[in-house]
């Protein structure tokens, strides 16, 4: 196989495009397709300061480095969840990556900062790990952002990512998700805008794009994933893909074109009620939000397991 582009062989080929790429072929594919989604959804203004969140995986970091190569000015934020055998490595990936790029890493340690990891603030909100993961995740992304004083906090989920939400949100015809299924979500009192820059690449071309810049990565999947629903949908996707190349893109872009704006309304209302959280800021409907009240429910938790007549900071 040829690369498409200059006729040199061909490293790998994107069956969705019908074509192959040699490496530095491939890398203007990949820098195009970010710049593409990037002014076709005005996610991010000249000269604007990024928050890349990092997770030490193949798409945060091949999107950081695509954003630093289009000329963005690009921090990381890498979130210490506490999960054994995992976080470890994968926080030394998005620290190795910055040493070596010469860049600025931020960085949030769950246990550290607010005392408890994803599987004990799963136990004490009777939520699935996953749940009190991507709360606590969403949580300190706004945080960092607001308080590092960027414009814009970017993530690194891919076109696989985003069509198989889709088919979640499709399969229950869950309207208000599908309302907040955009590539950019705008700013406003409390949060910041988020943007996923990486909607054009599917995982296969983010996985080889790390390989071929040399970009070492975590490949391990989150051990608290394992068999959920998130996965057996991108299971489903792919083997209709293998089928018919194209049609995940299709189904994604699809909905962004022509269906996107027909639900854009839906849950409007219940953003009405927003007021700030009188602990940490954020917006939210109850009395207090629902990072806090994580929080709250880990911390009763701990105090329960440590009885109160024996010192707390023996050892
Ligand atoms: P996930 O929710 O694990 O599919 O990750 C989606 C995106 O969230 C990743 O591409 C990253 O941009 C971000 N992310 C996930 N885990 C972390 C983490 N531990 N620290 C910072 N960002 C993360
Ligand atoms: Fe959040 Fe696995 S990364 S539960
Ligand atoms: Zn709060």
């Amino acid at each position: 196989m040829r690369c498409r582009v200059c006729r040199k062989p061909a490293v790998i080929d994107v069956r969705r495009h019908n074509a192959g790429f040699c490496p530095d072929c491939f890398f203007d594919h990949c820098r195009h397709q970010v710049e593409r989604a990037i002014a076709d959804h005005a996610m991010i203004a000249t000269g604007e300061r990024v928050l890349v969140a990092v997770s030490g995986g193949k798409d945060s970091l091949a999107l950081w480095d695509l954003l630093l190569e289009l000329g963005h000015r690009a921090d990381g934020l890498y979130i210490g969840l506490g999960i054994e055998g995992y976080s470890e490595p994968s926080g030394e990936y998005a620290r190795s990556f910055a040493a070596r790029r010469g860049v600025h890493l931020v960085e949030v340690d769950l246990p550290s900062d607010y005392g408890f990891d994803v599987r004990s603030g799963a136990a004490a909100s009777r939520r699935a790990p996953c749940s009190a993961c991507g709360l606590s995740k969403r949580h300190i992304f706004d945080r960092a952002t607001l308080e590092g004083g960027y414009d814009v906090v970017a993530t690194g989920h891919n076109l696989d990512d985003e069509a198989a939400v889709l088919l979640g949100n499709v399969l229950r015809w869950d309207l208000a998700y599908l309302a907040r299924q955009r590539p950019v979500l705008p700013g406003g009192e409390g949060f910041p805008r988020k943007v996923k820059p990486l909607v054009r690449l599917g995982e296969r071309e983010t996985a080889a794009y790390c390989v071929l810049r040399g970009i070492d990565y975590q490949v391990e999947e989150c051990p608290m994933a394992v068999g959920n629903k998130h996965l057996g949908y991108k299971d489903a996707l792919n083997a209709i893909e293998e089928r018919s190349p194209g049609t995940k893109a299709t189904f994604y872009v699809g909905f962004l074109e022509r269906a996107s704006e027909l639900v854009a309304h839906v849950g409007e209302h219940e953003r009405e009620g927003l007021h700030p959280c009188p602990g940490c800021g954020a917006p939210t409907t109850a009395p207090s939000c629902a990072f806090c009240r994580l929080v709250a429910r880990a911390g009763d938790q701990r105090r329960q397991r440590i009885p109160l007549d024996q010192p707390v900071s023996a050892s």
